[in-house]
């Protein structure tokens, strides 16, 4: 995959001189001890990250972590103090105004938390400022405003007044503004955190169902880790300017790999964001002949394994010492033939509802193809009790 954004080393201490503080931080100095040295304020302490075109890419910490410094800096609302910004390779920090102008009205649009619309135009004047902007003509703009208002279902409201509209909808025509411009990376600073819970729910349901077609690359960023599992490809998590962990949302919440990411993944709900894929045994062939093929695990998990058709299809399952049987005359057992499957991308508290005691359960991809083997056991494993933290690191 391509990278559409990549920062590296970046740093921005709140001051016009950051020299002396750039050397402390490079020194291994916090974000507290150049405060207490300098009296000047770290936003960013050498942040480095990529991020992969197409990605819903979240960046989550608490309040005061940097994360708006972060993303002001990447359209230089804030100038960074040390370090590169590479928007597809070129280094932001480095344009002229004139071609910074061209990053913020072409490639690169934000949606923030409090938008502010023009109160005396209406919804569809809003929409269309940012291509007003950008020269587009009177009737191509409308045009799309139209459009893009029809995307994020506001089409009956484009031309009433934005007094009339709820705080969900506003926030809505932000995100309109932002899509209509075309830019290929969108910027959302916690674009939904004002919203009550049931319409950031909706909001939230709808960026997933946008972003399906529209493929942009979304830096998004909350201090909500839940809305981050939930709408993130990758998670980059912040504190006192630094970049603590990053990965995939399943991953930080195996190995959160600190007591301060740790603490975020203590109330994840594990049972929705693992799939039975991620949690099966990969099974290999024992004995093949005829009569089908029986696969089963007889190095790592020994258990149950499954008679499977000449399509990988299950027959039924066959137990552990069968399976030995069969490994030592070469012959394949009877099997029983009742059995359960998931398919790999059944969130684990699907299939929890499905698991008898000691049955094992068949994991199979789209065409129902037996990919690996799953059992209770494996299941509360995952969605239970939490690893010791500590001993591992990022
Ligand atoms: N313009 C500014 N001048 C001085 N300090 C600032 C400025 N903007 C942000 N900061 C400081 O930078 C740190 C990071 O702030 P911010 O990026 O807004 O955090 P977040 O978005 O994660 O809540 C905080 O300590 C904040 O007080
Ligand atoms: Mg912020």
């Amino acid at each position: 995959m391509t990278e559409r954004l990549k920062i590296e080393h970046l740093y921005k201490v709140f001051t016009d001189r950051p020299a002396q503080a750039l050397t402390m931080l490079q020194a291994g100095k916090t974000k507290s001890e150049v405060q207490q040295a300098l009296g000047q304020v770290v936003g960013l302490d050498d942040v480095s990250l990529s991020v992969p075109s197409g990605a819903m890419y979240m960046i989550m910490g608490l309040s005061g972590s940097g994360k708006s410094t972060l993303a002001r800096c990447i359209n230089r609302l804030n100038e960074p103090s040390a370090g590169k910004i590479l928007l597809d390779d070129e280094d932001i920090c480095t344009l002229d105004e004139a071609g910074l102008r061209e990053v913020r009205r072409k490639r690169i649009s934000m949606v923030f938390q409090h938008f502010a619309l023009l109160p005396n135009r209406r919804v569809i004047e809003n929409v269309e400022f940012g291509l007003k902007l950008r020269g587009v003509s009177a009737k191509q703009r409308r045009a799309r405003a139209e459009e893009v208002l029809n995307v994020v279902g506001l089409a009956r409201w484009a031309y009433h007044m934005p007094h009339e509209l709820s705080g969900g909808m506003r926030q809505r025509v932000g995100l309109a503004r932002a899509l209509a411009t075309d830019a290929d990376t969108l910027i959302m600073d916690e674009a939904f955190s004002a919203l009550d819970p049931l319409i950031r729910t909706e909001m939230q349901d709808e960026l997933l169902r946008l972003q399906r077609t529209l493929n942009k690359t979304i830096l998004f960023i909350t201090h909500d880790f839940q809305e981050a599992l939930k709408l993130g490809t990758r998670i980059a998590i912040m504190s006192e300017g630094r970049l603590v962990r990053e990965g995939t949302p399943q991953s930080i919440v195996l190995e959160p790999g600190s007591d301060y990411v740790a603490a975020f993944t203590r109330e994840v709900d594990r049972a929705r964001l693992f799939d039975a894929g991620s949690v099966m045994t990969s099974l290999v062939t024992v004995v093949s002949g005829p009569g089908g093929v029986l696969k089963g695990d007889v190095s790592g998990r020994p258990g149950p394994g499954f008679l499977l058709d000449s399509e990988e299809r299950i027959l039924g399952t066959v137990t552990a010492a069968e399976i030995e049987q069969a490994r030592d005359s070469g012959l394949l057992p009877r099997p029983d033939t009742r059995f359960t499957c998931v398919r790999a991308d059944t969130r684990l508290v699907d299939v929890a509802g499905r698991c008898t005691t000691d049955q094992a359960i068949g994991v199979v991809d789209d065409a129902g193809r037996l990919i690996g083997r799953l059992e209770a056991g494996q299941i509360l494993a995952r969605i239970g009790a939490h690893g010791a933290v500590g001993a591992r690191h990022v």
